[in-house]
């Protein structure tokens, strides 16, 4: 009985253990290391947190629980130490006190020029598709009522356009900031002859709170395959192969039905957290599965919509699948950041630290 319980418990603190090495992975500033240490280590940290608990146990379990905690407890504390010298403080050299220059010094070398990190995780994303034949194009991100909505089977005073809170520049005249990067998708068949593929990325704007999952202004990324004979498999193919370049070839890959305007069937595409492996941990809700993606069957409205410009798609035969992207999204689960805001607070300290 007592070695049931036991094993319960030796469950939690390895678990806990798991999940402090697992975030201290991406931890790359002082700043991030104390609030790492507090969580696990400090005096109301999850470890000690175990320690208060030993005084509710049986008499012979309490030594052995005791012992394996402290061996954790030490455990992190040397990741921690580790971690600290690793960490070069950009503070520090403001701290630095002041002497006089010696002219015969080298100057300093200016920092190390670094991408952004959501540039940098585009470019991931795109060379993938890249290797899979697909072109990369752009829309503009002043839009019309046309492209952003009705041409997506989305007409006016249809229900679905509350999933998209928009900003209107002109609302008489229909001109807004795209909601999304859908549009594009009736810019490109407008003008390509099938069968391509291709994606579009770029900024979208949504008039959302600015909180630690919402911007007013994030980065999609759409795609787009048109031909004679696309379906469902083309769609799961493309997509698996995507996310598990990216993610990593043990990741596993979830479809469910959703639904979108543009697309019927609509699927909503998750991943296993890539956090806890499926387990269950904040970051996906408890429920091991992140939302990665939304994606469908290109909807015969939408050909319908094109053949009236482009007759090239008034064939029964022209079939596609479209998927769409939030890139703040898949940076922050890659990086493990928390917060979308550290995107655009411009921090040098922040910015520069992903490669
Ligand atoms: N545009 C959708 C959004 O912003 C995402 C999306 C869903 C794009 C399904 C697609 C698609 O191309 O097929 O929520």
């Amino acid at each position: 009985m007592n070695e049931e319980i036991y094993k319960k418990i030796e469950k939690e603190i390895e678990e806990i253990k798991f999940q402090a090495e697992n975030e201290s992975k991406n931890i790359k500033s002082n700043e991030k290391l104390e609030q790492w240490r507090i969580k696990y280590l400090g005096r109301k940290g999850l470890i000690l947190s175990f320690t208060n608990k030993i005084g509710t146990l049986p008499e012979d379990l309490k030594p052995v629980v005791g012992q394996k905690i402290n061996e954790v407890k030490n455990g992190l504390t040397l990741l921690y130490k580790e971690k600290k010298k690793e960490i070069i403080d950009p503070l520090l050299i403001k701290k630095e006190k002041y002497t006089d220059p010696v002219y015969t010094y080298p100057g300093k070398t200016p920092n190390e020029p670094r991408l952004h990190p959501i540039t940098i995780i585009t470019r991931r994303m795109v060379d993938i598709f890249k290797k899979m034949g697909f072109g990369v194009h752009t829309g503009p991100e002043i839009e019309t009522d046309y492209y952003n909505f009705s041409a997506l089977n989305t007409p006016e005073n249809h229900p679905a356009r509350d999933m998209w809170d928009t900003f209107y520049l002109d609302y008489k005249k229909g001109i807004l900031l795209r909601t999304h990067t859908s549009p594009v998708q009736i810019r490109i068949m407008e003008k390509l002859k099938p069968p391509f593929r291709i994606i579009a990325v770029g900024k979208c704007f949504r008039r959302d709170a600015f909180d630690s999952s919402h911007s007013p202004v994030f980065h999609q990324m759409e795609g787009l395959m048109v031909g004679s004979d696309i379906n469902f498999s083309h769609l799961k193919g493309v997509l698996i192969y995507f996310l598990k370049k990216f993610f990593g070839a043990d990741i596993q890959v979830r479809f469910l039905p959703a639904y979108f305007p543009f697309t019927e069937p609509s699927a909503e595409i998750s991943i296993s957290c890539v956090i806890c492996n499926g387990k269950g941990c904040s970051t996906c809700g408890g429920s091991g599965w992140l939302e990665i993606l939304g994606a469908g069957m290109v909807h015969p409205e939408v050909f319908k919509n094109i053949a009236s410009k482009n007759s090239l798609y008034s064939s029964d035969k022209i079939s596609g699948f479209a998927f769409g992207m939030g890139i703040e999204r898949i940076a922050m689960l890659k990086y493990g950041i928390d917060d979308i805001r550290y995107f655009y607070d411009n921090d040098i300290r922040f910015i520069s630290q992903f490669i």
